[in-house]
């Protein structure tokens, strides 16, 4: 009975290592590389341009993501916090459960997330 029981906690241990590490090469895997420098104009941009320009086009619902005026609106609109880059209202609002995740994916909005890590440039 007793060696059954340890034979159970291993396999129920294993089982729970199996299942968290699938996990976690998951959520690698979506990640963009963070030590890879971001370019907000050639990286950032095209997101705004392939999902969001459409309805936050100039003079359309704030902020205007349109090439010319994005980086000022959404630093200006204070959509970007640098000092704590999770709480960034411009990437809440991408990531699962965020108003805006039906019009993107989990690995643009990373990008984003380590771009206002990197700083937040308009590079
Ligand atoms: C189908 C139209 C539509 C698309 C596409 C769209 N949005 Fe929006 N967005 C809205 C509307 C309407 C609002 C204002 C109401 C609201 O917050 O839901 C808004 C609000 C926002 C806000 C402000 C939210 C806040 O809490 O102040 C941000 C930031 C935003 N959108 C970013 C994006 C991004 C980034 C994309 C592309 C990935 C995107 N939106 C795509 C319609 C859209």
């Amino acid at each position: 009975m007793y060696k059954r029981k340890i034979l159970n906690m291993i396999i129920l241990v294993v089982g729970m290592i199996g299942i968290f590490s699938c996990e976690y090469e998951k959520i690698t895997y979506d990640a963009p590389d963070p030590t890879i420098p971001v370019s907000y104009a050639a990286d950032i941009q095209a997101i705004w341009d392939k999902g969001c320009v459409g309805c936050h086009g100039v003079g359309k619902t704030p902020p205007d993501l349109t090439a010319a005026n994005s980086y000022n609106a959404l630093i200006n609109g204070a959509f970007v916090d640098t000092a704590q880059p999770e709480q960034s209202g411009i990437y809440t609002c991408m990531i699962t459960g965020g108003s805006m995740a039906a019009y993107t994916n989990a690995s643009d909005a990373g990008l984003v997330l380590v771009w206002i890590q990197q700083g937040a440039k308009n590079n």
